[in-house]
């Protein structure tokens, strides 16, 4: 018998083992969870994304108390954070992909709009992205950093350190990680060169007819 949270433990397994197959997350890097009736599924710390195994996969209840799998990793404050300010979320994917990553190190990236809407897929899948300051991994006081954007933003960026994206479910959340990352990738290789982003009008359509991230 299986029951919704097995099926979940598999999607886990099967969409990092995705995001590490291409290169998204390397070695024991990044984090992704769900969000389950009775708490929240996490990959366990210094997991692989690429080698995890559904039963040692860390369940925590809705205080964040370890209810069983390996122990949980040390960015859960981080990931609570974006459930309890964004109702609408349903995972959270963490990862040090490289294009994003090198956008969180570059002097020249806007804290406030870290990724302009040079596309429309990044606008419909990621919406505006902040910069929040530099803290230690694992620092509970991520979580208070994520907390202050009061859930205005799906994804953010960690500085000099990562990517954070929230979805409806965990593949809305994995899909997003990587158009933000291929962004990303797209901004670097523009550096330098005159762009043309999207009008306001054009944004704003996409807003009307694919609904606000
Ligand atoms: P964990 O191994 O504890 O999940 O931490 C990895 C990471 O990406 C830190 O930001």
């Amino acid at each position: 018998m299986t029951g919704p949270e097995d099926h979940l433990r598999q999607e886990m397994v099967r969409l990092c083992g995705l995001l590490f197959a291409r290169g998204y997350s390397v070695g024991s890097a990044g984090n992704v969870s769900v969000r389950l009736p009775d708490g929240y599924l996490i990959t366990p710390t210094n997991a692989m994304l690429g080698a995890l195994e559904p039963d040692r996969i860390s369940k925590l209840d809705h205080d964040g108390n370890h209810l069983g799998g390996d122990r949980p990793s040390k960015e859960f404050p981080l990931h609570r954070a974006f459930y309890d300010t964004r109702p609408q979320a349903g995972a959270v994917v963490h990862l040090h992909s490289t294009w994003a990553t090198a956008l969180s190190v570059l002097a020249g990236t806007d804290p406030e709009d870290c990724v302009p809407p040079i596309t429309p897929y990044v606008v419909m899948r990621v919406g505006r992205v902040k910069m929040v300051p530099y803290i230690r991994p694992g620092d509970p006081g991520m979580g208070d950093l994520i907390r202050a954007l009061e859930g205005r933003h799906a994804a953010v960026l960690l500085a000099n350190h990562g990517p954070v994206v929230s979805g409806k479910d965990l593949f809305s959340a994995v899909c997003a990680a990587e158009e933000l990352e291929e962004t990303a990738k797209l901004l670097v290789a523009l550096q330098g060169s005159e762009v043309r982003l999207l009008s306001r009008e054009a944004v704003d359509e996409l807003g009307r007819v694919f609904g606000q991230i």
